[in-house]
């Protein structure tokens, strides 16, 4: 796809903790003007507005405002769910489903309506149902409808891996699929440090720390915060997966994508190895999976496909 002839518009649903970081990133890294919408009358607008008089200290063109009305969002390219309520220190996310459905379920249907070619990426809790239910409701193809959790729990493990040896986390490789919850599978066999095999350089048990931290990640920041849960890495993670769309950058990252045979799973979301370009998910890498990460993987999967039977809509 040709680069585009103005900046990219990309709307931006929940100016909350999560919504809000994300418009931050988004920003100041110029991917596009940011259209920022919230139920809440004046958050969206004011943080907005709020963030538009850092951009001359920033140095960012482009532009943003926040609206409680979805018409404004009309044409969006890349829109960002991020709606919902966050859990509380004793919650998991399977917690929020009903609520966060109703919420989700209503934001889809006024998205898809004003921007019927964009590319969506839900980010609210649960993750992997709330993506498969906006797929639905949407009636967008699979491809653009993606979920964030992937690239979150990557840089996490990255993140715990670098700690552990003191090297750069830009030399920490990684990935983690299955659904963003503790059902997630951090593949050791995919994971290097400049190339060279994790195994090789951290013993198996304390690995196994590392990959447990990783799962409970999100519950980890909860406990700490007691009144929200994680915001900035997630909102790190919806900008790079942003400019792998607006930059038509084909990364391959992991992320949560509707299956239809892949791996033997069908009609589900789960966190998969993708190429994200400007097509959204432009394919689903096959890897040779180990036989106790495939037994995983479709664990996980499992758990995903009994919640979605759980959403009353
Ligand atoms: N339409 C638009 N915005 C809504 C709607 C709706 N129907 N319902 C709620 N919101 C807004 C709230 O007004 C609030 O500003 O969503 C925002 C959520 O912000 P926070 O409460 O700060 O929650 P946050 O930490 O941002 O988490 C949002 O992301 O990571 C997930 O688990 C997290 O599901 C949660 C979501």
């Amino acid at each position: 796809m040709a680069r585009r002839e103005r900046r990219c518009k990309i709307t931006v649903v929940g100016a909350g903790q999560v919504g809000a970081t994300t418009a931050h990133w988004l920003v100041s890294e110029q991917l596009g003007d940011v259209m920022l919408v919230d139920i809440a009358e004046g958050m969206a607008a004011g943080k907005a507005l709020d963030l538009l008089e850092a951009t001359p200290i920033a140095g960012s063109d482009c532009f943003i405002v926040g609206h409680c009305d979805y018409a404004k969002t009309a044409g969006s390219d890349i829109i960002v769910i991020t709606a919902g309520v966050p859990r509380k220190p004793g919650m998991s996310r399977d917690d929020l489903l009903q609520t966060n459905a109703g919420i989700v379920k209503d934001v889809a249907e006024q998205v898809s309506r004003h921007s019927p070619d964009a590319v969506i990426i839900v980010v609210s809790n649960p993750l992997d149902v709330m993506t498969w239910l906006t797929m639905k409701v949407s009636g967008f193809p699979p491809e653009r409808v993606i979920g964030m959790a992937g690239v979150l729990d990557t840089a996490r493990f990255r993140t715990f891996i670098a700690l552990e040896l003191g090297v750069s986390v830009e030399d920490v490789q990684a990935m983690v699929l299955g659904g963003h919850g503790d059902s997630m599978v951090p593949l050791v066999s995919c994971t290097s440090v400049s190339g060279i095999p994790v195994a090789q350089l951290i013993p198996h048990d304390r690995l196994a720390e590392l990959i447990k931290r990783t799962a409970n990640g999100g519950a980890e920041i909860v406990n700490l915060l007691k009144t929200g849960s994680a915001f900035y890495a997630p909102g790190a993670a919806v900008a790079q997966m942003v400019e792998a769309i607006e930059r038509d950058k084909k990364r391959v990252l992991p992320a949560a994508v509707y299956c239809r045979g892949e791996y033997g799973l069908d009609d589900v979301y789960i966190g998969l190895p993708i190429v994200l370009g400007a097509g959204g998910c432009e394919k689903i890498l096959q890897l040779q999976l180990a036989p106790d990460e495939l037994e995983a993987l479709r664990k996980s999967a499992a758990e995903v496909k009994a919640n979605i039977a759980k959403l009353k809509l």
